[in-house]
């Protein structure tokens, strides 16, 4: 009996893929199909697979042209499958002409002419592209915007942005930049909101009465009631509304929690979190003031998404020591957060002003674990216990820094319906209510 192997990400099954297997399966008797799991996708760039790898292999089934599936879950897999299955050949479209010719050492390996003028990709496009607006400091949409190109069913072409010379740098990439909020949101179906932390309320509750969805940076608004009623508004409007901390859709620490839930360090008893980077604080320059958020907006909301999510929300003390540049203008260079939990105990110190080793350590019964600086865009960490030869290193690749993760999660939610957000509404509220806390000076010391 001839063994036959091919692999694909097969989403959106097409022509193309059925032709594929017709002729790899022709070419022996039992063909094997290897379906890319999601995370071996991910990490491979194809990062808009529209189907779940269950919807995919169950439209592979449907097919009837696969004697056996299995799931490409890692590099090098292919040898390990060959050996595995006593495989004969090895098939896989001329697309990838040259690329797999080391498994000649292995089996036989046929490279099948693709079929022109389909691809998954294309029927991915053909979809109704999300048009997306920023609105803010073009410094800060910078990032967004680099990473928006790696997600297939967005287009962003315009921005509302404040600055001279904000407008400049944006006209040279965006086709349509304006100073005018009103003119953007006519524009567009979804608004991105960077913006000054003090107008995060305002131009988030403008963009859901106008019917757009919005992916606004943390905090929402700079008190609970107000980040309440968006949500509120946002849900009865059926319109999305996300808060945009790109560190909940890093894969190591989206992974991280969901090892904590497993009990992996028993129960948590102890967060420390750390966020600091060294800003221009003092600038009279316009465009760079526009970027200039105190440390308890610019870190507090990634700080406080690792203490909320292992926690929850309902710490019964809590205490807060400050380091301000302006007292008046709320400027902090540093700040350290205690939140004291009838079972536990977090703490976060955040600084645009003063610097320190950006880690994290959450401390559980049986053992602890490690993020090293800096934690919120990290693709590895530690779980250490008493006995160091049960130590376990995890690496995760990061691309991004969330972000791109961030932007599907966003579209898909607005697409299905369905929730996709990392962050509940709840942890949401919980850090406008801290920023609200330390703007009104409750519990907060300051250091002179
Ligand atoms: N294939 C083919 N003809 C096409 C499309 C795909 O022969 N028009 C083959 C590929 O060469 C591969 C298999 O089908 O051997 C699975 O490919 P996959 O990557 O899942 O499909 P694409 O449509 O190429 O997907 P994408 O656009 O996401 O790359």
């Amino acid at each position: 009996m001839k063994t036959v192997i091919t692999y694909g990400t097969y989403d959106l099954i097409h022509y193309g893929h059925i032709r594929l297997l017709e002729r790899a399966k022709a070419l022996g008797d039992y063909l094997i199909v290897g379906v890319t799991a999601d995370d071996y996708d991910k990490t491979r760039g194809k990062i808009n697979v529209q189907q779940s790898l269950v919807e995919r292999i169950q439209a592979l089934e449907a097919t009837g042209l696969a004697d056996k599936i299995i799931v490409e879950e890692y590099e090098g897999q292919k040898i390990d499958d060959i050996k595995r299955y006593d495989v004969d050949i090895f098939a896989v479209g001329s697309d990838w002409k040259g690329h797999f010719d080391y498994l000649t050492e292995y089996c036989e390996v046929v490279y099948l002419e693709r079929t022109a003028g389909v691809s998954s990709t294309e029927i991915r496009a053909q979809k109704r592209e999300l048009h997306l607006g920023l609105r803010g400091a073009y410094n800060r949409m910078k990032k967004f915007l680099r990473e928006s190109s790696f997600v297939n069913g967005v287009n962003i072409s315009a921005a509302c942005v404040s600055t001279e010379e904000g407008m400049k740098q944006c006209e040279k990439v965006l086709e349509y930049v304006t100073s005018d909020y009103d003119s953007l949101l006519d524009k567009v179906d979804a608004v991105y909101i960077t913006s000054h932390p003090s107008k995060h309320y305002e131009d988030t509750k403008k963009a859901l009465l106008r019917g757009r969805h919005v992916l606004c940076e943390s905090p929402i608004a700079l008190n609970r009631k107000e980040c309440e009623e968006l949500y509120d508004l946002a849900a009865e409007k059926g319109l999305v509304l996300m808060d945009g901390i790109k560190t909940a859709y890093a894969t190591a620490y989206y992974r991280l929690f969901l090892l904590i839930q497993t009990g992996v360090i028993g129960k948590v008893v102890s967060i420390e979190a750390t966020c600091t980077s060294l800003r221009d604080i003092y600038s009279e320059d316009a465009e760079k003031n526009a970027v200039v958020w105190n440390s308890t907006c610019e870190w507090g909301p990634t700080g406080l998404l690792p203490i909320f999510q292992a926690l929850g929300t309902g710490y019964t003390d809590s205490r807060v020591v400050t380091r301000f540049f302006s007292e008046e203008q709320k400027l902090d260079l540093f700040t350290k957060f205690d939140f004291i939990y009838p079972d536990a105990v977090a703490s976060l110190k955040v600084g645009n002003g003063v610097k320190s080793e950006g880690e994290l350590i959450i401390s559980g019964t049986n053992g602890y674990i490690i993020v090293p600086a800096p934690w919120w865009k990290t693709d590895y960490f530690e779980i250490r216990y008493e006995n160091q030869e049960e130590n376990r290193r995890q690496f995760y690749q990061l691309d991004g820094e969330g972000i791109r993760y961030e932007i599907v999660a966003f579209i898909k939610t607005i697409e299905t319906g369905k929730n996709n957000s990392y962050i509940s509404k709840e942890v949401s509220c919980e850090i406008a209510k801290v920023m609200e806390d330390f703007h009104n000076m409750r519990n907060v010391v300051k250091l002179s």
